[in-house]
């Protein structure tokens, strides 16, 4: 079966709740009848008001992160049991501003993967590798890595719920992305990790998004080759003009 296109705008720590409502409003009335999947990530303040906007719409909701544990003593931490109650739909997790900048584990986020399932959420998966890691020559295996440990103990049968997100770190909002033929390449190692772990022919089944400087000018490229399928989006997930297009890269 093939592969059904997911584009996803992840907005970061960006928007007041008015302009978040705003935006859903207007992506809402873009993308009626958009064939692809859809999801939008507002920050954690946002989330209860562009909920009732995109209830019920082709735009599923998602949040940017989550606490590894259910509810407790964790200041300033959010509970999954919050974002289900607000109607959010899928979570992003282990991007590399996460790693990078608040020092996230890859034994952290299987944490987190496997909460999220439990709890019935869809996750977005995020791996890549820095650009000192590509340079070196270890883009291969750091993703290896990152989508093995991320995914211990993740039972085939929650697999339909998970996506994973390709981003290499040295291509977010860079403006420099990755050449199609890259990106491809890597994801099909991906793929292939998959089958290792799981079994032959799984990691065909198992959408894997782009991310990293996707823009109106290069969606088509990136999101018509054999293993991209989708995009995840932040700079240009932010404003209707360079969204909307993206979003209906093909029609
Ligand atoms: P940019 O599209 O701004 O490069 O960000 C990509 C990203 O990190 C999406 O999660």
């Amino acid at each position: 079966m093939a592969r059904r296109k997911y584009i996803a705008g992840n907005w970061k720590m960006h928007k007041t709740t008015g302009e978040a409502v705003a935006l859903a409003k207007e992506l809402v009335d873009s993308l009626k009848g958009c064939p692809h999947k859809l999801m939008i990530a507002p920050p954690f303040t946002a989330l209860a008001a562009v909920a009732p906007v995109v209830k019920g719409t082709n735009i599923l909701l998602g949040a940017q992160n989550m606490a590894s544990v259910e509810q407790g003593a964790h200041t300033g931490e959010v509970s999954v049991l919050m974002l289900k109650d607000l109607g959010v739909q899928s979570v992003i997790l282990g991007h590399s501003e996460r790693r990078i900048l608040y020092g996230e584990t890859d034994e952290l986020i299987n944490k987190k993967v496997i909460l999220a399932l439990t709890q019935g959420m869809e996750v977005v998966l995020c791996v890549g590798e820095t650009l000192e890691e590509r340079e070196k020559g270890k883009a291969e295996e750091v993703v290896t890595r990152q989508v093995s440990e991320c995914l211990k103990e993740v039972s085939e049968r929650d697999l339909p719920k998970i996506t994973i997100a390709y981003e290499p770190v040295w291509a977010i909002g860079t403006g420099k992305n990755a050449t199609p033929q890259d990106a491809d390449a890597l994801h099909s190692v991906i793929r292939k990790v998959l089958d290792t772990l799981y079994r032959a022919g799984i990691g065909e089944t198992v959408t894997i998004q782009y991310g990293g400087s996707v823009k109106p000018e290069n969606a088509k490229d990136l999101l018509t080759m054999p293993n991209i399928d989708g995009a995840l989006v932040g700079g240009a997930s932010l404003k209707k003009e360079t969204f909307v297009p993206i979003a209906w890269f093909d029609r």
